[in-house]
């Protein structure tokens, strides 16, 4: 998506330990107008796909997660993150390692969101080691619901995500794809493409 890629170039700050600093429009402050385009974009990609639910991670997958369900016309489910979780009868959890943060979390939502009649489009910001994503997966599971697809803001593609999503046989539409980061220069694997 090339709104996005040129707004990465321009807003996005490369950090030590390859990390890209988007807070200027995606993970603190947030651009609406962009995050429209993100969401008309996830939809597009998935509208034959008979979603029933978008699904994503607080926080910062919720902006892009809210306007991909504005688009699709259903509603968005966002797992909250606690430290630990006692067995609670009326939740769907997962345990999500952070490869960046280094710090375990479960995730969670509550049962009465999600069931065996629902096609879930997964969103969130960021693809890196794809932890998040397997995390709403196996609450997918939980719930028998069936995975329409995962959409992504930005790809890492060099980290391990996209694999794990291949495993599961499921479509990965990613709108920013990073393939590397050279000192503080961004690649996109558009690039390539063009
Ligand atoms: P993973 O989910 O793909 O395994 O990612 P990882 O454990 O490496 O990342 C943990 C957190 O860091 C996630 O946010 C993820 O979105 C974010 N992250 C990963 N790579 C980058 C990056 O290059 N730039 C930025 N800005 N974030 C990155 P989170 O802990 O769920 O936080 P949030 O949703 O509350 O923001
Ligand atoms: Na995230
Ligand atoms: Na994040």
């Amino acid at each position: 998506m090339r709104e996005l890629e040129e707004r990465i170039l321009k807003d996005g700050r490369v950090l030590p330990g390859e990390v890209l600093k988007v807070d200027n429009f995606l993970n603190h402050q947030v651009d609406p107008d962009l995050m429209f385009s993100i969401g008309t974009a996830f939809a597009h990609a998935f509208r034959d796909a008979g979603v029933t639910k978008v699904l994503t991670v607080e926080s910062s997958g919720i902006a892009p997660a809210v306007m991909a369900g504005l688009a699709l016309h259903v509603p968005v489910v966002f797992a909250r993150k606690h430290k630990s979780v006692t067995l609670i009868d009326d939740l769907y959890t997962a345990e999500v390692y952070s490869y960046t943060k280094k710090t375990s979390n479960h995730i969670s939502i509550a049962k009465k969101f999600l069931g065996a009649d629902d096609k879930v489009l997964l969103i969130d910001d960021f693809l890196a080691n794809g932890q998040a994503v397997q995390g709403l997966f196996e609450i997918c599971d939980q719930a028998k619901a069936e995975i329409a697809g995962v959409g992504i803001v930005i790809e890492k593609v060099f980290q391990t995500g996209h694999e794990l999503v291949a495993d599961r046989g499921v479509k990965l539409v990613s709108l920013a794809q990073i393939t590397s980061f050279d000192g503080d220069r961004v690649h996109f694997a558009s690039e390539t493409t063009k």
